[in-house]
């Protein structure tokens, strides 16, 4: 058994690991990927809190978001592809996370980077593929982009990632991606002001992050993150900018909710075009 431990950035990566769970055992027809079921039943992990909550209408909701927001990465990513079979498909904060093999198309390449401790334990239960490379790295240093074939288009993305950094380590990161890899795309997901405080800074409070200043949070996607004429911005609803929702099990109350995030916390899944 893999341990992960507790109250660290890592730790992070639970949470949509669990949802993806969830939503596949509770909502099999908006997602049915079974593989983060077998992911959790391998870590030295205790669930207890989440199976505590799972039935609640609100951790119901959160499985949801986990799901949601992977079917817009793959959505975006499908659409890339179309354009750019052999491209890199990149997963930025990879975790446990699995988006890169559910989109391949058989030519493209998949890398996925995380810290190192977390990609240790990525290879051992998910070691790399054929036309897969697992890279170890630090995402704020950029030595990491060195490793990536971009020759034939690369699609970026990070699902839950950047709310863990800062909004000035967030730019440099966008305008040196932009500056290496033109052509490519990067798709992200974002939250406003009050998504960050309501939804986020429990979150980096438990990994000991008291000040959630100069945290990134994205209010108007279409002023703030205009960052280089260089780079087109556009950006969807995360929870319905892609899809309707309209579901089996998914209840009226749920949808509501996923409009509330999308308008007031400004839920939001963004993409970029270098
Ligand atoms: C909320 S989890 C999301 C994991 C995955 N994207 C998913 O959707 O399941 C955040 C992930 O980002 C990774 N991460 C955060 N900051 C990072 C950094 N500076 N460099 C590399 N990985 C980072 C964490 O280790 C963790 O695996």
């Amino acid at each position: 058994m893999l341990k992960i431990e507790k109250n660290t950035v890592q730790e992070t990566l639970i949470v949509p690991l669990y949802g993806r769970k969830m939503c596949a055992e509770k909502f099999p027809d908006l997602y049915a990927d079974r593989s983060a079921k077998l992911l959790c039943e391998s870590l030295d992990y205790d669930f207890s809190a989440q199976e505590a909550k799972k039935d609640t209408f609100f951790y119901e909701f959160g499985a949801l978001e986990a799901a949601m927001r992977q079917l817009d990465m793959m959505w975006e990513i499908n659409d890339y592809l179309k354009r750019h079979p052999n491209a890199a498909v990149v997963n930025l904060g990879c975790g446990l996370d699995q988006t890169g093999r559910a989109c391949d198309n058989g030519a493209c390449k998949i890398v996925n980077i995380d810290f190192p401790d977390i990609m240790a334990i990525r290879e051992q239960l998910i070691p790399a593929g054929e036309r897969e490379a697992n890279i170890a790295a630090d995402l704020k240093d950029h030595a990491w982009m060195d490793k990536v074939d971009g020759t034939q288009g690369a699609i970026f993305f990070a699902a839950g990632v950047f709310h863990y950094f800062k909004t000035e380590e967030v730019k440099e990161l966008v305008l040196t991606l932009s500056e290496r890899f033109v052509g490519g795309r990067l798709i992200f997901d974002t939250v406003g002001k009050l998504g960050l405080k309501l939804m986020m800074s429990k979150t980096l409070k438990h990994m000991g992050i008291e000040d959630i200043d100069g945290f990134f949070y994205v209010q108007n996607p279409a002023q703030a993150l205009n960052w280089s004429e260089k780079i087109q911005v556009s950006s969807r609803g995360y929870m319905l900018g892609y899809f309707d929702m309209k579901r089996k099990g998914i209840r009226p109350a749920h949808r509501i909710l996923a409009k509330v995030g999308d308008r007031w916390m400004k839920m939001a899944v963004n993409r970029m075009e270098f």
